[in-house]
């Protein structure tokens, strides 16, 4: 059991991790650890109120993520590894397959409550719904630079891809449901 949490050795940890050679499962072993009492990080990591890049170069992203009650972020991919941990909240997963009519199919669902984490593959299609009555906090590891790479946005209507920007991103932000 670990007696602090203190997020910039985490930052440097996570560094350190992404150079390993299996890099994905460097970062998740860490976050296994971190979210293993997430009370501990939710005390030492104030609700920032809006994502926040903590670190990022060619090697890593890490973002502070935070979600908003009832709200949908749409669907998205990363176009490399993800590590996702939640240490406040809860967030639903939905994750999309590309279906023969060029939309999007639900494929699978997974729920992340405190203490969770989640590794996703670079390819992966995936919308997070803060599924709490309070913000969804986590700590999401990318490995590579994230704010650079051409990824996309899915329209969840048509699965129509769009360029990932934040102004397509706000404009299908959605409620729940
Ligand atoms: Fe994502």
């Amino acid at each position: 059991m670990n007696e602090s949490f203190d997020l910039d050795g985490f930052v440097d940890a996570l560094r350190h991790a992404a150079l390993q050679e299996d890099a994905p499962k460097a970062l998740r072993r860490l976050m296994d650890e971190a979210v293993s009492d997430s009370d501990l990080m939710a005390a030492a990591i104030p609700d920032f109120g809006e994502d926040l890049i903590l670190f990022e170069d060619d090697t890593v992203s890490i973002w502070y993520c935070h979600f908003t009650p009832g709200m949908t972020v749409p669907p998205h991919d990363h176009q490399m590894s993800a590590v996702i941990g939640v240490f406040r909240g809860q967030e639903r997963n939905d994750f999309f397959e590309r279906a023969p009519d060029g939309g999007l199919q639900k494929s699978a669902e997974v729920v992340l409550g405190a203490g969770d984490a989640l590794s996703i593959g670079p390819s992966a299609i995936h919308a997070v719904t803060c599924t709490s009555a309070t913000p969804c906090n986590g700590i999401h590891v990318y490995t590579g630079r994230l704010t650079t790479v051409t990824r996309s946005l899915f329209d969840p209507k048509t699965g129509r891809a769009i360029p990932f920007d934040d102004a397509n991103y706000e404009a299908l932000m959605r409620p729940d449901g």
